[in-house]
This record gives structure tokens, sequence and C-alpha cells, in this order.
């Protein structure tokens, strides 16, 4: 996976996405507030499709914002260049995204009341969407080889580093109160019930129209749509819309269409041999 990088305390971010500076900022400067959410995601698990379901669930069901804001305006990532311009058009609650491992997440979200919202995808699919991904984002180069991209994933090398250590290094918190965590597999399974699990742990009460709205206005055909949602309005320099969409095609099990059978059953043991100290299973898991 070949796009410009520099390590910051062991983990790969993207030259022109990040500064040490920036990083530096989101682990030891950024004031978190008692109300803020953070969308925290591995990037390719639906961190665009929390942010859509949690801004919808602030403004009880009304898509006003979501109809005339960019998707990556509304809740910016805190980790990269530009947030601080950015920070200060948001409203509170803030809805804050980010991909950071939990080593580098912010000190002081760790002494107040905040809480993090934490959305996982199947790995296999996270490494299609992302494969998918290089083609149209600007700082990758496209990744060709397959078979490559994979082993880059599996040894870390991609941006935000090693997607193992990061569902290991979040699901420490998963006992704490102030974290809720998801798959993409459940969101896509039950939209409804997964909106109402949201709305009880952020202690927001929707009545039955604005949770449908939530819903309907989450769904994959409305994001897609929707401009401000959809990141067609980020320049052609930035996301080359010619070469495909960011929302792509939305599903799970896409990775059945690109992993041969070698591919399917060395990725499955080295998921066991990396994941087995966490004895957890997840809702995609067969
Ligand atoms: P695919 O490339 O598999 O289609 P992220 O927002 O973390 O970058 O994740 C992007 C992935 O989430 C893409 O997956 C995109 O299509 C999918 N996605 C975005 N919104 C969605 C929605 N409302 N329903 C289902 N999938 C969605």
């Amino acid at each position: 996976m070949s796009f410009d990088h520099f390590e910051y305390k062991g983990v790969r971010f993207g030259v022109t996405v990040h500064t040490e500076e920036s990083l530096n900022y989101a682990e030891n400067e950024f004031e978190v507030l008692d109300d803020d959410v953070f969308n925290v995601t591995y990037p390719k698990s639906g961190t665009n499709w929390m942010i859509e379901i949690l801004n919808l669930i602030k403004y009880e069901g009304d898509t006003t914002v979501n109809q005339c804001v960019p998707i990556y305006e509304r809740s910016p990532w805190y980790e990269t260049l530009g947030f601080r311009e950015l920070q200060q058009k948001l409203t509170q609650p803030r809805i804050i995204s980010s991909h950071l491992p939990q080593q580098l997440f912010a000190k002081s979200f760790f002494k107040s009341k905040a809480k993090i919202i934490y959305t996982m995808r199947n790995p296999k699919d996270v490494i299609v969407s992302l494969f998918h991904f290089t083609k149209i984002l600007y700082i990758y180069k496209d990744a060709e080889n397959f078979e490559e991209f994979l082993n880059d994933f599996i040894n870390g090398n991609a941006l935000y580093g090693s997607w193992f250590e990061h569902i290991k290094g979040w699901m420490q918190m998963k006992d704490d109160s102030r974290f809720f965590y998801i798959t993409y597999e459940e969101l896509l399974k039950d939209p409804r019930g997964s909106v109402v699990r949201l709305c009880k742990f952020l202690g927001k009460k929707l009545d039955d129209a604005q949770i449908d709205s939530v819903v309907k206005h989450s769904s994959f055909s409305s994001m897609k749509e929707n401009k401000m949602s959809n990141w067609t309005q980020m320049p052609s320099e930035v996301l080359d819309h010619t070469k495909g969409s960011f929302l792509r095609k939305g599903i799970s099990g896409d990775w059945k269409n690109h992993f041969t059978v070698a591919q399917n059953e060395y990725f499955d043991k080295v998921y066991q041999e990396k994941m087995k100290d966490l004895n957890m299973s997840f809702f995609w898991e067969k």
C-alpha cells in the first residue's frame, strides 16, 4: 500500500493529511468537552455512515444540516491538518471523528465525561473497501496487486497502522460506560435497532417518526443521492470522481469477490493468531 507517510510513535500517518504537530495537538493539547461525542473507527469501517446517523440523531431526525453542510465538515477528524479551522464551526454537542488508535487518543478524553462510539467492520471488507479507495484518494498510489495490498494490511503498513492493534487497543475500553461499540454488519442488519441503541447510549429521546427519519436519511441510497454526504463536493484533485465513488457498494461480504480461497484461509489463520488474546467474537464472524 503505497502513500507518502511518516511514522509517529510507531504508527503510519499521511504526509499532507497529518503532521507531527497535528498529532501532538490531538493527543496532548486538544480539550475535550464533557458533552463531546467521538466517532472513532479504523478507516473504511463505516465512519461516514456513523457521521450521518449521529448528526441526524443530534437534530432529532431533521435533515437541514445534513443537506447543507458537507459530511467532512459536520464531524471533522480532529487529528488532521485543518481541523482547528473547522473546529470553530462546530456546535455543541460536538460530534468529532477520529481514526486514531487508542494509545494516541486525546489524553483529556480520559478525564472527561465525553463519549466514544467505535464502529468496526469485517476486516476482509475493510481491505476491499480500502483497495478500491486507493484508486480515488489522492494520497495513495493506485494499488494494482491485491496480494501485496493484503500483506501490507496484515503487516500494519497502512494509514493509521495495524487494524488488529486498533481493535485490540480500543477494546480495552469495552466495559467503560462512556464507550459504545457496534459493527457495520449490525448497522446493515438492523439499522433501526442500532439507532435506538445509539439514542439510548447518548441519552437522546426520539419519537418513532424521528427515528424513522434518521434511518431513512442515513441509508446508503439516501447518502449516495445527498451531495453533502457523497463526497462529490470534494475537489477532483483530492478525490478522483471519474475512477470510483466514495459510497461504492455499501454491502457486507464483497471480500468474496476479491479473495482467493488461499488468501481467505491465510487471512483466517493470521486473524486467529493475532486476535487470540482478545477473547471476543464480533457480529461479522460466522
Ligand atoms: P464500500 O467501499 O465497501 O462500499 P468510511 O466512511 O469509514 O470511509 O467507510 C466507507 C465504506 O462505508 C464504503 O464501503 C461505503 O460505501 C460504506 N458506507 C457509507 N455509507 C454507508 C451506508 N449508509 N450504508 C452502508 N454502507 C455505507
